[in-house]
């Protein structure tokens, strides 16, 4: 893995794909176990757009839940390296999740301020329980919330992409995972 370039800033390999793989494994067993304690054969897994897509596809296939279903909704917060602090809505749920097992899945948990509305948003639609997955969860920047639910990856407060996560939209396509070069912020 090479060093990549995305709007003149360096990002070095940080998280590979066969790593992501084995957390998405396991991930998937801890969702599976989560459903039959609490007696739930068809989980609704919500992913949230644009980030999350990647991670959704690996981490929904890898569950196996005959009955379980996907859904998707979009928000944005993040503009260049630093979040805005203001999240739209920009495309919501059409699905009746009354009664109904949630699994949020998002790419990231970064100051928390996102899953937060999400959680709340939710949970006015009466749902029997609403618990998030993320791959991603940067501990030290939370500001608001609590930490997800399950975890993919712990991480200190860097900025990070690829494999769904952009800058500016930009690198969601790589396959691993790279951090921002000390250097170069
Ligand atoms: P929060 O509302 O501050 O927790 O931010 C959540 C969203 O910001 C995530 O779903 C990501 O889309 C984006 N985000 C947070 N940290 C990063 C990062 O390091 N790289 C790319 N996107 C990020
Ligand atoms: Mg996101």
């Amino acid at each position: 893995m090479k060093e990549v370039t995305f709007r003149g800033l360096t990002f070095e390999p940080y998280i590979t794909r066969e790593e992501i793989d084995k957390q998405i494994q396991r991930l998937a067993d801890e969702i599976r176990c989560d459903c039959q304690e609490s007696g739930d054969d068809a989980p609704i897994f919500i992913c949230v757009l644009t980030g999350a897509f990647m991670f959704a596809t690996d981490l929904f296939r890898a569950c196996e839940i005959p009955k379980s279903e996907i859904a998707f909704i979009r928000f944005k917060s993040y503009e260049g390296t630093s979040s805005t602090g203001v999240i739209n809505e920009v495309m919501g749920l059409t699905q009746d999740i009354a009664g109904r097992s949630v699994y949020i899945i998002e790419d990231i948990v970064d100051t928390g301020m996102t899953a937060k509305q999400l959680r709340e948003k939710l949970a006015k639609e009466n749902p029997k329980s609403v618990k998030m997955v993320s791959l991603l969860f940067k501990p030290d920047s939370l500001i608001v919330g609590t930490k997800p639910e399950f975890v993919g990856f712990e991480i200190p407060s860097k900025f990070i992409l690829g494999y769904g996560l952009d800058i500016d939209e930009q690198a969601r396509y790589l396959n691993d995972i790279y951090v921002l070069k000390k250097d170069d912020k």
